[in-house]
């Protein structure tokens, strides 16, 4: 058993904090907005994902789990100290490393025995070395620390799946002894260890992200090319897929990427690789094929409608995919805005997003089910491929719309089907008349 500090309670450090003490450890999750923390004490979540609740309430229950505003409560007992907390995308892409920079000079002032800093936010080559420069200036005279960084890989709606059953665990330290403390904390989860310097381990992170980031563009790029000469993306995707090369993961053409986590990491990097003299083409059209699809989902509509102008567009799903409430630079928001742009009136439902949808989306007209959103439509999208939308009675959709048109942003239907019911019907690279 370990004694362990998580800064932040967010996604990231409420699911590793939770999951650490689930294994076992005893652990201490700091966050400075001592509402949240209060509300945390009271098991109320400040996010939506599967299963936490319940792990929560199962550690804090058997003691091994606690919540605190206080530097000083917090690293009482910490043999290593783990900072989760956000670095949003600054004016020009780069990351904003405020929250960090609080973090470290906090753990600095306040830390009286020896402690591993482990970094897992997500943050720019370099960071680790910049956060033990402050750390040493902060600190009192004598007390040790190592650095480690230590990137998550957690997906919104399965973070704690993905927490306790990591494909790998990637640490970077200058001190391999540090590195070695860090991989017993992660034994028991029985997944490749890799162990490198800090800025390898940091560069991990954004590689992975971005990569990931251009397939999706890649496919979407493939997409729009089925479209013109008449061939399905999904069965081109399938096809692809069975290559081991390949492999079928992440080849879902649709509305793009949104969330927290990939347009932020991919923007961070094209800057980073700008301000020191690389020309990050790839990256650069990745994000711009990304915010074509979402426009490219509203000229289907408008060449559908003949003119945006006082239609009535139905959104099916808000988030920035499905199983979270997340609407972090989800596509959905560019939607509204383009669609209001045009004089387009929006109304919605989404089956968890609801609550920070009206939050970020005060004009659309908010509905309790896709049937509602149906009444007096225009035209349907789809924005977030929810399974429920996959089992809707379609033919009542269709008589509850004005136009029966849809354009599914995900491709989560048949297009014949679609057009049997008497839809007018198109996907995203699903070729002539889809
Ligand atoms: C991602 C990474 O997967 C995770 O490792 C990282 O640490 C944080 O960022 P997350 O943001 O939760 O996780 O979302 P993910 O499930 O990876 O999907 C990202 C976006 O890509 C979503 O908007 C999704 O709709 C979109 N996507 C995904 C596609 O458009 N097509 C695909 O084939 C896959």
């Amino acid at each position: 058993m370990k004694s362990i500090c998580v800064i932040g309670a967010g996604y990231v450090g409420l699911v590793t904090g939770t999951c650490f003490a689930d294994l076992g450890n005893d652990v201490v999750i700091l966050d400075i907005d001592a509402a949240k923390v209060e509300r945390l004490k009271n098991g109320l979540m400040p996010i939506y994902e599967p299963g936490l609740e319940e792990l929560v309430r199962r550690n804090a229950t058997s003691g091994r789990l606690s919540f605190t505003a206080s530097y000083e409560e917090a690293l009482a007992e910490a043999e290593f100290v783990f900072i989760a907390v956000d670095t949003p995308s600054g004016m020009e892409g780069e990351a904003d490393l405020k929250s960090v920079r609080a973090a470290a000079s906090a753990i600095a002032a306040v830390m009286d025995h020896p402690l591993i800093i482990v970094n897992k936010s997500t943050v720019p080559i370099g960071t680790g070395d910049w956060v033990a420069d402050i750390i040493n200036r902060h600190r009192h005279d004598g007390v040790d620390f190592w650095v480690v960084s230590n990137p998550e890989f957690l997906r919104e709606g399965s973070a704690v799946h993905d927490f306790l059953n990591p494909d790998r665990v990637v640490l970077g330290s200058l001190n391999r002894e540090a590195a070695e403390k860090v991989a017993q904390l992660y034994l028991p989860l029985r997944a490749p260890i890799i162990v490198t310097d800090l800025r390898t381990a940091e560069m991990i992170k954004y590689a992975s992200n971005a990569f990931l980031a251009s397939r999706i563009s890649f496919i979407n790029e493939i997409a729009a090319i089925c479209e013109r000469l008449g061939a399905d993306v999904k069965e081109v995707a399938a096809g692809m897929g069975y290559d081991r090369r390949i492999g079928p993961a992440f080849l879902d053409a649709g509305l793009g990427f949104g969330g927290s986590c990939f347009p932020k990491d991919v923007r961070a990097l094209a800057h980073m690789a700008a301000i020191h003299g690389c020309h990050p083409q790839l990256l650069r059209a990745v994000l711009e094929i990304n915010a074509d699809q979402r426009r490219s989902v509203v000229q289907k509509l408008r060449d559908l409608l003949g003119g945006l102008d006082e239609r009535t567009v139905g959104l099916l799903g808000l988030a920035f995919k499905p199983n979270t409430d997340d609407m972090r630079e989800a596509p959905a928001l560019e939607l509204v805005h383009l669609l209001q742009h045009e004089g387009a009136r929006v109304r919605a439902y989404d089956p968890v997003a609801m609550d920070n949808a009206r939050r970020v989306l005060p004009d659309i007209v908010c509905c309790p089910d896709a049937y509602a959103v149906a009444e007096g439509a225009d035209a349907l999208i789809v924005a977030t491929e929810w399974n429920e939308f996959k089992h809707l009675d379609l033919a009542r959709i269709r008589d509850a719309m004005r136009h029966p048109i849809f354009v599914d942003g995900r491709n989560i239907y048949d297009p014949e089907r679609m057009a049997a019911l008497g839809f007018t019907y198109r996907g995203v690279g699903r070729g002539y008349g889809t």
